[in-house]
């Protein structure tokens, strides 16, 4: 195209965007009935995402915003993803007579989704996924003559109802049926595959499908991927399924499935890459056969009741990227594994078995190992010095096992650069803490745990070298000394638990000045990259990142002596904190109540005395407070949280008195005004409020953790 030399680029570009255009109108202009059809749509919108400046009734539809159309100018495809289109789906889109594809998805659509659409005789791909669509699907009449429908993905919906199944026989296309999450119940349908001989993709998990899984499903023999995890099914997997031979994901997590792998099963699916059998209740071995999956890249077969060794065919598996078996029984040695033939390994989860022996040092050859948990095992030994070969290792937990040599595994940790997450607690039993300078500055890491060893010592030097600790677990060991100043040089840390060991002194005024502590507007700088792996600190709970723990400080359990300092009150960001089983003299210093955050406070088994100051009752999260065993005295504050607390939070305070207490108040140490009394409805709701924020959203901590650090 020859252009004018005195305009500016720009503006030729866009006359030939206009020529363009205009051209390509002339060319396709699409039929008055599909334009009406179109608005018909649009009038079925509530909230059109801007569409109408674009949908003009003068103007040709093969130009509207999504509509794409063939060269003779039939409408082919609406493609309308997250425009956050609200409203229903009008049945007049199955007017559109050439219409092949439709993408809703990503909308805020409701309503039912029209048989029109299923059962057109242009469609060949819907996708409606990510809206409020509900309703039952519709059986369709065993009359209907074939649908050419390929694709259809209904899922992240509220569909709800038995899922259509026998009658769906004029589908004989379909090559993708997507429903997963939605509230299907009902049985799994049995005859997918003589309606649909060429599905390859099903995938319906989250609903509540239940019963077993149909041996039919074996005869699809274009399968390749199916998910059904995530329903309540029960059964085993039939052996017919193993006839579905181009399997290249088989995925059924938390499904209530049981059995056992056989040999002469897995053995067929040699196209595997997922396999995906965690949260069930499998039991046996893993076959040898799982040698001959080359493919396969994902074996996920944690939380189930499995046993034996490993099976050294896994080395032939040499493309596999994660493994996790924990949670299981496993046991031996893993020497039958050469982990050096799966260089491609990036995760390997073991936890929760009874494996024994040293950590095969094969593994140290992973080179692309991101993140490595062995945790709660029996391996015993020291760190072997290749450790420090895995470069990219983010995370890792040998927590609960029998290693030897702290020394050795901190030198060698402490120069894995990458390293956020290092779990080692209960191992290297009566050693000694190291404090020696050699250890490495473990430049990343954010979450260290050395507990429950018990380790002697003292609070070792080294980690004021660790600059972006956020959380410090040194809990059950027998550490001695003081809390050092250099603590506060800890600028990120916003959980701190040295509870259970024998340290001493006061409270350093340094502990009260971490700066993390000090605002809640600090969480904008942590870093909330999830941990690779969640992290288990109570039996029932994970974390998925370091964020979810709570801003603690746990003293308790140790023989801190001394006031605590009025400087407490600067922390306003902790929710809990923890003074017990100490020996801290003075009184609770009034500046406890600007902890305005505070949800447990435990100053129990001290020898404080004077008074529990009232305005304490102001703190409207307090859910767990504790002052029982001191020399307390006065009347017990009331209103706000303090109505909801029993008198055990106050046992062994001879001179407390209160209504709840034996020990009336007198006239002479009348309660002091409560201030709150008349808004306690106000606060019994703020309690709720932040108890189901606890539990519903799970970002802070259940009773067991409150039980484990306060109980
Ligand atoms: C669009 O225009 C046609 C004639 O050009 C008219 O018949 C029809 O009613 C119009 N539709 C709407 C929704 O305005
Ligand atoms: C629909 O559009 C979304 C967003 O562009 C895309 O991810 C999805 O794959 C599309 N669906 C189909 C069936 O192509
Ligand atoms: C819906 O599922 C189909 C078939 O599995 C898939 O092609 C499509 O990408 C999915 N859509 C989205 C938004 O993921
Ligand atoms: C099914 O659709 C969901 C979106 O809701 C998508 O994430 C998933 O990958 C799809 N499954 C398959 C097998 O395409
Ligand atoms: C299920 O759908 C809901 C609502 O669209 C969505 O928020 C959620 O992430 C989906 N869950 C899964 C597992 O896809
Ligand atoms: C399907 O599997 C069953 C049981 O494993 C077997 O008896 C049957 O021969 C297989 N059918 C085909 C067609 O491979
Ligand atoms: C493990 O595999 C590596 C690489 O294939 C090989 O060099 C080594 O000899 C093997 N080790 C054992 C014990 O078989
Ligand atoms: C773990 O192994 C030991 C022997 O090493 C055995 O006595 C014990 O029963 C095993 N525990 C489990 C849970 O399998
Ligand atoms: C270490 O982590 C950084 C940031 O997450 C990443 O870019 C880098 O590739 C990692 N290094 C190795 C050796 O994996
Ligand atoms: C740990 O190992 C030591 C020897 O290294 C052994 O005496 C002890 O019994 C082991 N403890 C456990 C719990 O396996
Ligand atoms: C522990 O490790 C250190 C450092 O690697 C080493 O010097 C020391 O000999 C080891 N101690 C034992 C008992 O093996
Ligand atoms: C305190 O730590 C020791 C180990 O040093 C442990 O045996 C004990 O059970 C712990 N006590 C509490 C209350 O956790």
């Amino acid at each position: 195209m020859r252009c004018n030399t005195k305009l500016p680029p720009i503006s030729s570009l866009g006359t030939a965007l206009v020529l363009l255009m205009s051209l390509a109108s002339i060319a396709s202009s699409c039929t008055e009935q599909e334009k009406a059809s179109l608005l018909k749509f649009l009038a079925g919108l509530s909230q059109d995402g801007g569409l109408a400046a674009s949908w003009q009734n003068d103007t040709d539809c093969c130009m509207w915003e999504g509509i794409t159309c063939s060269m003779d100018g039939t409408v082919t495809d609406v493609s309308l993803a997250s425009k956050s289109l609200q409203g229903h789906i009008s049945p007049s889109l199955g007017d559109l007579t050439g219409l092949l594809r439709l993408n809703l998805s990503n909308n805020l659509l409701a309503g039912g989704l029209p048989q029109e659409l299923v059962f057109s005789d242009s469609i060949i791909a819907i996708d409606i996924s990510f809206n409020r669509l509900e309703g039952e699907l519709h059986e369709m009449s065993s009359s209907t003559p074939v649908r050419p429908l390929k694709v259809l993905n209904i899922s992240s919906n509220l569909f709800t109802g038995q899922f259509p199944s026998s009658t769906w026989g004029a589908m004989k296309d379909l090559a993708a049926l997507n429903a997963s999450n939605n509230s299907f119940t009902g049985p799994l349908p049995t005859d997918f595959c003589t309606s649909f001989p060429s599905l390859a993709v099903l995938e319906l998990s989250y609903n509540r499908f239940r019963g077993s899984i149909p041996p039919e499903l074996g005869s699809c023999s274009m399968l390749r991927v199916l998910k059904v995890g995530h329903n309540n099914l029960n059964g085993t997997l039939p052996d017919e399924l193993f006839n579905a031979t181009l399997l290249e994901f088989l995925s059924f997590p938390r499904s209530g499935l049981q059995g056992t792998l056989q040999d002469t099963n897995i053995d067929k699916l040699t196209f595997l890459a997922t396999l995906d059998l965690g949260e069930n209740n499998f039991s046996g071995k893993i076959p040898e056969s799982i040698g001959h999956l080359k493919r396969l890249e994902e074996l996920h077969l944690d939380n189930n009741n499995m046993y034996g060794e490993l099976p050294s065919a896994l080395t032939n598996c040499t493309n596999l990227i994660t493994i996790d078996l924990g949670r299981n029984s496993f046991s031996g040695q893993l020497t039958k594994v050469n982990f050096s033939n799966l260089p491609n390994l990036m995760s390997l989860d073991l936890m929760r078995n009874n494996f024994s022996g040293t950590i095969p040092e094969s593994i140290y050859s992973c080179t692309n190992l991101i993140a490595l948990r062995l945790s709660s095992n029996k391996f015993h030994g020291q760190l072997a010095k290749q450790l420090g070969n895995l470069k990219s290792l983010s995370f890792l937990s040998l927590y609960n096992n029998n290693l030897t040599n702290i020394t050795n595994a901190l030198q060698i940790l402490g120069s894995t650069k990458n390293l956020t997450a290092l779990r080692i607690g209960r191992n290297f039993r009566h050693e000694t803490m190291p404090e020696d300078d050699i250890i490495g500055s473990f430049e990343n890491l954010r979450f260290l745990e050395i507990g429950d060893c018990p380790l002697f010592g003292k609070i070792p030097f080294w980690i004021s070298k660790l600059a972006n600790l956020e959380i410090l677990i040194l809990s059950n060991n027998q550490l001695t000394g003081s809390i050092p100043p250099w603590i506060k040089a800890l600028s990120y840390i916003f959980h701190l638990n040295i509870s259970n060991n024998s340290l001493t002194g006061e409270i350093p005024i340094e502990l009260t000045d971490m700066p993390t502590l000090k605002s809640a507007k600090v969480d904008a700088n942590l870093n909330p990259r999830v941990f690779i792996l969640p992290v288990y600190p109570a039996l029932s709970h994970q974390y998925r990142q370091p964020l979810a723990f709570p801003k603690l400080l746990d003293l308790s359990n140790n023989k801190f002596t001394g006031e605590i300092p009025l400087e407490i009150g600067q922390l306003k960001a902790l929710l809990a904190l923890n003074c017990s089983f100490n020996d801290l003299t003075g009184q609770i210093p009034e500046s406890i109540c600007n902890l305005t955050n505070l949800q447990a406070l435990d100053l129990s088994n001290n020898n404080l005395r004077g008074a529990i100051p009232a305005a304490l009752n102001s703190l409207h999260f307090l859910a767990a407070f504790n002052v029982s065993e001191n020399d307390l005295e006065g009347p017990i504050p009331s209103g706000g949280q303090f109505n909801t607390f029993g008198t055990s939070s106050f046992d062994g305070n001879t001179k407390l008195c209160g209504s709840m207490l034996i020990h009336k108040c007198g006239s002479a140490e009348a309660a002091p005004a409560t201030i709150l009394s008349t808004k306690q409805t106000d606060y019994k709701v703020a309690f709720v409020i932040a108890f189901s924020a606890f539990f519903g959203v799970g970002v802070l901590y259940d009773q067991i953790v409150l039980s484990r650090y306060f109980g």
